[in-house]
């Protein structure tokens, strides 16, 4: 079904789907041999929401081909693309608490656990946002599990097209010191404006020293929707309902490292194959080409200077 302005979801639907699948992901990657990342909540966390294609993918019972092709280099390229956007993010996080960040405001959290297994330093809040089912659902099944949050975590379940900047500061985020953002997964399922309109907020939000982790995704711009439509009618046919075309908004937008710069903030962007032969995993090159969203480019940016331009809209 296609998006309208004030359209919900929970992680069995529209985009709270991709939740999940990115969660499935993440379970795979931390299940595989000499593992990059370490996400023990993943996978009870993607049996708890029981879509029986996740719950198959994650006990290895999928054929693969659902995919595109069922060669072993396509499914380590699936794996090891997701480990190295995990650690990406979680290191970013890191780095920036290690640097005297006390703030890590993650927005569109999904299945993320980051807030009950990153070492957080002491003193650490960690803000999560996401739509409301996302949100509960991801607290009741983690307190059920007996999870503890490694610092001090504090969930809000809000849209983002909403005045989430309010309901940030109600919740005691505090404006004057330094935050680590995190928007892992976002940005292609918010309207172009929306984008941009979140990187003033956040902007608006951020005092010197603080860090934005996020991504981009060149093919959003031209996506062939046909092509893209036709990769995920396997995943139909095996039960999965999901039409990508239809839960992201294409065309023309800022590339976010751009939109960044030119509101104040120092940018650097990590190509995906630059990330995997850092952590000296293969490229995946014509055994796994790129999607319709094309090679990600994962991007870090800090703010360093005082007052930024940007006023928020
Ligand atoms: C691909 S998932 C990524 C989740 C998480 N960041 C991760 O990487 O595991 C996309 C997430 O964006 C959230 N999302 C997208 N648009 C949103 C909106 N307008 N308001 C709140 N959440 C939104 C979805 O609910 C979902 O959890």
């Amino acid at each position: 079904m296609a998006r309208s302005s004030n359209d919900s979801w929970d992680l069995a639907s529209s985009v709270g789907t991709t939740a999940t699948m990115v969660a499935a992901g993440r379970a795979m990657a931390s299940a595989a041999s000499g593992a990059l990342i370490d996400d023990p909540f993943a996978a009870p966390l993607v049996r708890a929401v029981g879509v029986e294609f996740f719950t198959m993918m994650i006990d290895g019972e999928l054929d693969l081909s659902v995919f595109g092709d069922a060669s072993p280099e396509r499914a380590e390229a699936m794996v090891n693309g997701m480990a190295v956007r995990t650690r990406f993010f979680d290191d970013c996080a890191l780095a920036s608490t290690a640097a005297g960040a006390r703030q890590v405001v993650i927005l569109a959290s999904g299945l993320d656990s980051r807030a009950y297994r990153l070492p957080w330093p002491d003193g650490t809040r960690v803000f999560e946002l996401d739509q409301p089912e996302v949100i509960s659902f991801k607290t009741s099944t983690l307190a059920g599990l007996g999870a503890q949050p490694t610092a001090t975590r504090r969930a809000i379940p809000i849209d983002l097209r909403d005045d989430w900047p309010a309901a940030l500061r109600d919740n005691g985020f505090d404006p004057s010191a330094r935050t680590a953002w995190l928007a892992e997964g976002l940005l292609i399922y918010l309207p172009p404006e929306a984008q941009d309109q979140l990187f003033d907020r956040i902007t608006a939000l951020s005092a010197p020293g603080s860090t934005i982790a996020t991504e981009w995704a060149p093919g959003i711009v031209d996506l062939d929707a046909e092509k893209a439509r036709a990769m995920s009618a396997p995943l139909r046919d095996h039960g999965l309902d999901i039409d990508m075309p239809s839960l992201v908004y294409a065309g023309q937008r800022t590339p976010v490292m751009d939109y960044l710069r030119s509101i104040g903030w120092q940018v650097s962007g990590t190509p995906r194959d630059e990330l995997l032969a850092r952590f000296a995993l293969p490229t995946p090159g014509d055994a796994a080409p790129d999607g319709p969203l094309g090679e990600i480019v994962y991007v870090s940016a800090e703010l360093s200077t005082g007052t930024p331009p940007a006023t928020a809209r």
